[in-house]
């Protein structure tokens, strides 16, 4: 059973600037809640409460003024500095002691998931003993990602990262779940010739030792980019939609919390005066008002 987690929320963040000069690109805006908040719910949905948040250099304390030690999340939260964007698969060289002896799940810092089913798929992901399996998403520009091939029973029999010329359609998104070899396999791996490490190199490794396993998220399931400016509009439009739609927030990381009785009315409480007088309050209020 995982229960530790690794959210990478470093990168250059080059194509947003001048917004990322001086925030960290997954403390922008989606729609109502910092983008982090997305992928930091995916972690929680799967109820993993250790968790590790990498950042790059400089922007640390943005993250400690919003989270603290996650305690009045429920959760326990440590951070570490990355001192440059080496790679994903720096996350676990840099993590090998927070991982310790387990088994542990990475997902990227910009990564945006929702669907019916989800948490379940999570919950199920998580009880991996043995090997790495990655989340697959079809999408009509293969080119941006990186990408597995796989066969009539949606087994992996191929990854390429970023292929220029059409190899499969289905995208390996940033959500990850791994073996404790995965700290043994990044040592091992060398730059690529964008000089990172890469983690289809990594995903690799697992492939050829028959290990890497795959979920497909089918069509009803949505996950999102958010690489570009362009892609926080498009994602934010999707979450703004959902939310005014059904009344239900999307990664109000408080009621996950509450739903998962981590917290109670107090901590409910607490973050209302944290956040102050906003829309985010008055659906927290709502939550211990029924
Ligand atoms: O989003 C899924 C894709 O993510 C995968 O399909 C690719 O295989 C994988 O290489 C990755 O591709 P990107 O080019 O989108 O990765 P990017 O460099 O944009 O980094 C993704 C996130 O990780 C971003 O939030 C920044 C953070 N990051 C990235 C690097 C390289 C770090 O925190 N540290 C790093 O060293």
């Amino acid at each position: 059973m995982i229960k530790k987690g690794i959210i990478l929320a470093g990168g250059h963040g080059t194509r947003m600037s001048p917004l990322t000069k001086v925030v960290n690109k997954q403390l922008l805006p989606i729609y109502d809640k910092p983008l982090i908040y997305y992928p930091l719910s995916i972690l929680m949905l799967s109820k993993i409460r250790d968790i590790l948040i990498i950042v790059n250099k400089g922007q640390l304390n943005q993250y400690k003024k919003l989270f603290q030690n996650g305690k009045n999340l429920g959760l326990k939260i440590s951070y570490i500095e990355q001192s440059y964007p080496r790679g994903l698969p720096d996350a676990f060289i840099l993590g090998e002691k927070f991982i310790g002896r387990e088994n542990v799940a990475l997902i990227l810092g910009d990564n945006f998931f929702y669907g019916q089913s989800l948490s379940d798929k999570l919950l199920e992901s998580k009880k991996l003993t043995s090997g790495a399996k990655v989340y697959l998403h079809k999408v009509s520009k293969p080119e941006l990602y990186g990408v597995a091939k796989i066969n009539h029973r949606n087994k992996i029999i191929g990854i390429k990262e970023k292929p220029k010329k059409y190899y499969s359609n289905y995208a390996i998104t940033g959500l990850y779940y791994f073996d404790n070899k995965v700290i043994k396999y990044a040592k091992s791996l060398k730059p690529s010739k964008r000089n990172e490490l890469e983690i289809t190199d990594l995903l690799k490794k697992y492939l050829s030792n028959k290990k890497l396993f795959a979920e497909v998220i089918g069509r009803g399931g949505a996950w999102l980019d958010t690489g570009s400016i362009e892609d926080f509009y498009k994602t934010s439009n999707f979450v703004s939609s959902v939310e005014n739609r059904q009344g239900f927030k999307i990664a109000c990381l408080e009621e996950i919390s509450f739903n998962n009785k981590w917290i109670n009315k107090k901590e409910i409480l607490e973050a209302i005066k944290f956040y102050g007088n906003c829309d985010y309050s008055k659906y927290l209020k709502n939550l211990i008002i029924k």
